[in-house]
């Protein structure tokens, strides 16, 4: 039974009503999920190796960005201690992600964030269940407009390095939302997903709130804002699309989106560096370094999830794109991807699903609908709030 619940909750949309089960949402079969031992699923896949002690390392207080690179913030009593309290009262992991995606003002959202994954280390808060937010709340600017609204770096009245940074700040805010979002939406199921999953993601926010206060302080050293230009808004668009399916989110934000990042971090840097700006280009650069241990948790997460629910990875990451539209772009730099340990196969076209074998899906339609139900069920009554 557990296998079936896991199989349930981690692939099929807990709120979706059950008509629009595609074969992607189904069992592989219901005779081994039901029975003891899952299809073992052979994996090619070698882990990032700085996944352990990126996992096991002490919090980073290094939130500013000093003469020779990141150091320690001087604690002043000058953070809001109106707006801490909510999270500093907080009982839960799940219970601070909210308040945190609640919070508008960035600079506010960023060091909430650090709050609440401090406070989730050094107190052992348990993770809670909570309701997340329909869509976090944001400032009233950036105005946030389609991509085609965005005004090119030439009809800007930012420089290229402040355009580019504003872009990065923007990624790295909306960054901080999603992976708070991961950890709060899918809280209900922490008993299934495990306590590791969580801690993962609020780190991963951790991480992505202290690369937002680098771009915004190097931005008010440039004698600029966030907000002093319009953003776009489709980094949330993916977000939402999959909150219902923990598979997809992990395949559009970490192994989608935040791999795109590993793409388009060099260029950055080069462009940076070719502006003259080195201090923002080692900003940049430091960023993007980072940012592989996102990827790789996304891929340890989703891989274990499928070895769990006995699914082949690849063929699965590909049909939860298609099934949700997530749109996968080149060019890829396949040195960083590869260092994040995403395998290839997942998402170069001409491998698609050669090394796999097409898994026979079954559909039970009526016996899957009531599981659903109950699920869903269960998960309204467990979120809080
Ligand atoms: C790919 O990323 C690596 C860093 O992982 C970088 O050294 C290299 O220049 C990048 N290649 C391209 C083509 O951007
Ligand atoms: C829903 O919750 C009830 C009571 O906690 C439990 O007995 C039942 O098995 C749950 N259903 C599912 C599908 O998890």
């Amino acid at each position: 039974m557990l296998h079936l619940k896991l199989r349930v909750v981690l692939f099929l949309p807990f709120r979706a009503v059950p008509q629009k089960l595609k074969p992607v949402c189904a069992f592989s079969s219901l005779s081994s999920a039901s029975s003891s031992p899952l299809p073992s699923i052979s994996i090619n896949y070698t882990p990032w190796p700085g996944l352990k002690p990126w996992r096991q390392s002490p919090l980073n207080e290094d939130r500013l960005w000093g003469p020779n690179g990141p150091e320690p913030l001087q604690r002043s009593s000058s953070s809001a201690p109106t707006v801490q309290s909510a999270v500093g009262a907080a009982s839960s992991l799940a219970e601070m992600g909210a308040h945190v995606l609640s919070t508008a003002d960035p600079i506010a959202k960023a060091e909430l964030s650090h709050l609440a994954f401090s406070r989730w280390r050094n107190e052992k808060l348990p993770v809670g269940a909570f309701r997340a937010p329909d869509r976090p709340a944001r400032p009233p600017k950036p105005e946030l407009v389609s991509p085609k609204e965005i005004p090119s770096p030439k009809d800007s009245s930012l420089p290229l390095n402040a355009y580019m940074l504003h872009n990065l700040a923007h990624v790295e805010l909306n960054a901080v939302d999603l992976a708070w979002d991961t950890v709060v939406r899918f809280s209900p199921f922490a008993e299934i997903l495990g306590d590791g999953f969580f801690a993962d993601f609020a780190h991963v926010a951790d991480d992505e709130s202290r690369h937002f206060g680098w771009c915004s302080q190097r931005l008010s050293e440039l004698g600029f804002r966030y907000g002093d230009m319009p953003a776009h808004n489709v980094l949330w668009r993916e977000c939402e699309k999959s909150s219902d399916n923990v598979a997809a989110r992990l395949a559009a934000i970490p192994l989608v989106q935040e791999a795109r990042g590993l793409d388009a971090g060099p260029r950055l840097v080069q462009k940076l560096v070719g502006f003259g700006d080195l201090r923002t280009s080692k900003i940049v650069g430091r960023i993007a370094d980072e940012e592989v241990a996102h990827v790789a948790v996304g891929v340890d997460r989703f891989i274990s999830i499928c070895q769990r629910t006995g699914r082949p990875p690849s063929s699965t990451f590909k049909d939860l794109l298609k099934e949700y539209t997530i749109e996968l772009k080149g060019p890829f730099n396949y040195t960083s991807r590869d260092k994040a340990g995403i395998p290839r196969e997942w998402y170069e076209n001409s491998c698609t699903g050669k090394h796999e074998e097409e898994q026979q899906l079954s559909v039970v339609h009526d016996r899957l609908a009531s599981i659903i139900a109950m699920e869903s069920e269960n998960s309204s009554l467990n979120g809080r709030c």
